[in-house]
């Protein structure tokens, strides 16, 4: 049983959100967690203007996810920065270059799942979301999201991403806000339930 997590992270959120995804999917017993970034499509003097060049040398060691990869795997779960509540340019990218696989009906029956953060607490994390899962349905997945059985998505004493449609991070205005620890439970709780699921399909 393979999850493939993939995911794209300028400032290192999605990242570390990806991190607590790979914990939880690989916390179910026969399951192999394999952790991707998508191809960059910015060149360094453009990443350094953003102040991007420290986080993206935190991710250096990821492996580049191959296409192939994606065929092989029992349930991927993509993550994504939201921009303008889309998908970032780098992921629909990567994706654009799936036709292949989508005519072979390679990930036909896969289970599908996205997580994402913004830096403002409404802007745009479901329509990124959301948006993305049309993109995973063309392809013929099985899209699963985050229960409320993840209760942390329910509090209202602190800010917080998550929702039914899968975990989430707020960035702050400024991106200097870090993952919370509810944010990165539902992380690891989406990643733990795919797994989950994933096996019970294959069974
Ligand atoms: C071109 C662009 C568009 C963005 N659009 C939004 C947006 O619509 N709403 C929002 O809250 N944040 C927006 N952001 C902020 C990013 O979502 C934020 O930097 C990201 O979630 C941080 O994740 P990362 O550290 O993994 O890159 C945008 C950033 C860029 C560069």
């Amino acid at each position: 049983m393979k999850v493939l997590v993939v995911y794209y992270s300028l400032y290192g959120h999605i990242y570390r959100m990806a991190q607590a995804v790979q914990e939880g999917a690989g916390s179910v017993a026969g399951v192999e967690v394999q952790l991707r970034r998508v191809p960059e499509t910015l060149p360094e003097a453009v990443l350094a203007k953003m102040g991007a060049t420290a986080a993206q040398k935190q991710q250096a060691q990821v492996p580049i996810c191959q296409l192939a990869e994606l065929g092989t795997a029992d349930a991927i779960i993509f993550g994504t920065p939201t921009r303008f509540g889309n998908m970032c340019r780098q992921m629909r990218q990567f994706l654009y270059a799936t036709g292949q696989l989508w005519q072979n009906g390679a990930v036909v029956g896969k289970v599908g799942s996205v997580f994402t953060s913004s830096n403002t607490q409404h802007g745009g994390q479901e329509s990124t979301i959301l948006s993305f899962h049309i993109t995973l349905l063309h392809h013929g997945m099985v899209i699963v999201g985050l229960p409320y059985a993840f209760q942390g998505q329910m509090t209202t004493d602190e800010v917080s991403g998550c929702s039914p449609y899968g975990a989430s991070t707020i960035a702050g205005g400024d991106g200097s806000r870090a993952p919370s620890e509810n944010e990165l439970a539902g992380a690891h709780f989406q990643g733990e339930y795919v797994a989950k699921i994933a096996k019970k399909l294959a069974s």
